[in-house]
């Protein structure tokens, strides 16, 4: 068989997250990539608003980081970190830690969110057993909040959708503060809105319903990406932070949307000023160039784990094959130095005000009922489509029509939902945050 024709067979890949009957009927692909836009096989550009899917913060195929991958795996293709060690892996955890929040300065590697939420996770119970307090293994996560699709991550998240087949299994001893969406109060916010620090009391309730000797730890994104750009409310944070020092309850940040400058900073911790204890990273960390993921953690917690155990003995019974790839570690350092040198995370800040204006400008368009930003993000929230008699209609019909009309109109955005979100490679000009807010705003605008 000719390669045309396998590449044009799209039945055997299973595509993840994707409606495949759909999308196998009217396939949208991409063959090439550069800067601020990629390139359909037929040679259409399309400008990046998403950064690929929130990752590729220094936009396409950088030259420095093509070459560190090609450099590393011509010199070193795989080595294993199962007690053996190569120099780029220690180099990639130095230069994380060296931007991580203070005292956050031991790295473990995984290869994607999902894997680094799971192991925030039981590097947190692993943490309590190690100073004597076994009983503290219930975790807490928020509805709303994705942490990825292993089974950890998806116990704590609060997507229904995610959950719904897996109601059974879910991982025993979790439980869930409300979202943090107040729509009533805080609709058309500019950064944080001013309502909803008082959500994060409810900690206190599940507090007060479990007892703190049986939780571990509260894990949330600072900001939820994944389910429609839900920005902290103001004194949110600082709340849930309050809470969990009060109770002795570890709290994890997962920064896999939120880190390397989409908050105009290196990470949350920089932007909101409240320090988690351990903190997932994954998205842009190499610019998305190899999978990759990591968790950050404080030292004492590290030192806490390693040491309970004699030496000779492994402290940690976890890790992946590829926990510290060369290629991703490769990728990684040639991304960190870049983020530097080009003062990317600074440059994302400079452009959240003109994002915010680009965005809030499609106020009072028809079907529009939410606009939020917070650094390098924007979302725009329609009204779902009501449900028709004939089955048509229906929550996230709008939002998936916008998406395709923009991508015909050469502009990639995300939809979750009815919710667009935008959310551009940090190199993005203004003239292109103009095109993609144009685009979205005809898009919208041509849809029932
Ligand atoms: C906050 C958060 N955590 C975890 C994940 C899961 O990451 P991955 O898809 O790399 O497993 C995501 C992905 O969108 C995310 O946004």
């Amino acid at each position: 068989m000719d390669m045309t024709d396998v590449a044009q067979d799209l039945a055997a890949f299973w595509m993840p997250f994707t409606p495949n009957q759909q999308f196998k009927k009217a396939p949208r692909l991409l063959a090439e990539a550069r800067g601020m836009y990629y390139k359909t096989p037929d040679g259409r550009e399309i400008l990046d608003g998403v950064a690929g899917l929130w990752c590729v913060a220094a936009g396409h195929c950088r030259t420095e980081i093509v070459k560190a991958v090609q450099d590393q795996v011509a010199r070193l293709d795989f080595a294993p970190t199962f007690n053996m060690g190569h120099p780029v892996a220690f180099e990639a955890a130095n230069r994380l830690a060296a931007i991580t929040p203070p005292g956050l300065n031991r790295i473990f590697f995984t290869n994607s969110g999902s894997e680094s939420a799971d192991t925030a996770m039981k590097i947190a119970l692993a943490y309590h057993r190690a100073r004597g307090e076994a009983t503290r293994t219930r975790i807490i996560g928020r509805e709303r909040g994705y942490h990825g699709v292993n089974f950890g991550g998806m116990s704590v998240g609060g997507i229904p959708g995610n959950r719904k087949m897996y109601s059974a299994s879910m991982a025993p001893g979790v439980d869930h503060l409300r979202h943090t969406h107040d729509l009533a109060r805080n609709a058309f916010s500019k950064g944080q809105p001013a309502h909803g620090a008082e959500f994060a009391d409810e900690l206190e309730r599940l507090i007060t319903l479990h007892d703190a000797s049986n939780i571990a730890a509260v894990i949330v994104e600072p900001m939820a990406g994944s389910a429609g750009v839900l920005v902290p409310p103001k004194g949110y944070l600082e709340k849930l932070r309050a809470l969990c020092d009060k109770h002795g309850i570890l709290l994890i940040f997962d920064e896999v949307i939120t880190g390397f400058g989409r908050m105009g900073t290196a990470f949350s911790y920089d932007k909101f000023k409240v320090k988690p204890d351990l903190m997932t990273m994954a998205k842009a960390i190499n610019n998305a160039t190899v999978p990759m993921g990591a968790v950050a953690v404080r030292q004492d917690i590290h030192d806490t784990v390693v040491g309970a155990t004699a030496e000779g003995t492994i402290e940690f019974m976890h890790g992946y094959t590829y926990s510290g790839h060369p290629l991703a570690c490769a990728a990684a350092n040639a991304t960190l130095a870049l983020y530097e040198r080009d003062r990317l995370f600074d440059r994302a800040a400079s452009l959240e005000g003109y994002l915010e204006n680009a965005a809030h400008a499609l106020k009072g368009s028809k079907h529009v009922i939410d606009i939020r930003n917070i650094g390098l993000v924007a979302a725009i929230e329609m009204e779902p489509r009501p449900l028709g008699k004939d089955g048509t209609g229906g929550p996230g019909k709008r939002g998936y029509e916008v998406f395709t009309r923009c991508f015909a109109k050469g502009v990639l955005v995300r939809a979750t939902g009815d919710t667009i979100a935008i959310s551009p490679p940090l190199i993005v000009e203004k003239e292109q945050i103009d095109r993609i807010l144009a685009t979205v705003a005809e898009a919208i605008k041509a849809v029932d």
